[in-house]
């Protein structure tokens, strides 16, 4: 693997050990719920088997896991074993046992081929340094007629708020990577279905939905930002400078309330093909 792909897993892997005890927030309550709505995407059988890939604290694995019975299992991977901690936590509070957790990297299953009904990923594809040799590792573990379902984010989500956290890091001279970065990495629908048809995927089918919802005020758009991989960037803006930098982008997030509140937009895509009988 290039050195430069290793330092970015590295470096993701602990962005995201950092943030396992936040991760859970009532304020990015969007993450279990795209959970249950892939399991309505995907209708897995009771009693198949299904691959979790970059589980975090596991709320697509539980999902699973639930629909799946009885006789089913869910096998559940991702790089943070901070993040595997916190999901073995929340699967034991559910008290399942059907859900397997191994610490692996996304694009080097250690799973034989053609084993898995379905393989699912929430939020994580745009993370892999290469997603479409990811995708053709995921295909290669899925069965014969299997489904293969990825979420990303659309590019208005988190809008305006976000454009003024990007300008913002900028303006205090944070340097962002040249290009798309993070979930803008999958650009388009279009986007979705060339990287299932170049995994060799068939049946492919990509939809939006909104998945948003009225937070109470700009300091729980701080916790959107505080417990997802944006604190990452954040945090790279000097030390004596962040206090300023957290009140001049609040003070712009404050503007866009209304009597609801502040509307997080949510707006998901849901991308999945099918391989081949
Ligand atoms: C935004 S979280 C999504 C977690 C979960 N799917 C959800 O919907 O809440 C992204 C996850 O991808 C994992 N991840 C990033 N790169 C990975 C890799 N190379 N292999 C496995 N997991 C990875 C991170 O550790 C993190 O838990």
């Amino acid at each position: 693997m290039a050195e430069d792909a290793q330092q970015h897993k590295d470096q993701v892997r602990r962005v995201f050990d950092t943030l396992a005890p936040v991760y859970d927030s009532p304020a990015t309550r969007f993450f279990p719920f795209c959970a249950d709505r892939l399991v309505s995407y995907v209708r897995p059988r009771p009693g198949s088997k299904v691959l979790d890939v970059a589980t975090g604290t596991g709320v697509v694995a539980i999902a699973f896991a639930q629909a799946v019975r009885p006789g089913g299992r869910v096998t559940a991977v991702d790089i943070s074993a901070d993040m595997l901690d916190r999901a073995a936590a929340n699967i034991g509070k559910m008290a399942l046992d059907n859900v397997d957790l191994h610490q692996m990297d996304a694009e080097r299953l250690d799973f034989r081929a053609g084993y898995f009904h379905s393989v699912v990923c929430s939020y994580g594809l745009f993370f892999l340094p290469d997603m479409a040799g990811a995708l053709r590792e995921w295909v290669r573990v899925l069965r014969p007629g299997g489904k293969l379902a990825f979420t990303s984010f659309e590019t208005t989500a988190f809008q305006p708020m976000l454009d003024d956290f990007v300008a913002r890091l900028q303006a205090f001279g944070v340097q962002l990577p040249d290009g798309p970065f993070g979930s803008q990495r999958i650009a388009s629908p279009e986007h979705c279905r060339e990287l299932l048809a170049e995994a060799g995927l068939s049946s492919i089918d990509v939809q939006n939905l909104q998945l948003g919802y009225h937070l109470r005020d700009e300091n729980d758009w701080w916790e959107v930002i505080t417990s997802t991989a944006m604190r990452a960037l954040f945090e790279q803006v000097p030390v004596d400078r962040q206090d300023a930098f957290r009140q001049e982008h609040l003070g712009f997030v404050a503007t866009q309330k209304n009597e609801n509140g502040l509307w997080l937009d949510v707006q998901t895509r849901f991308a999945s093909g099918v391989k081949a009988l």
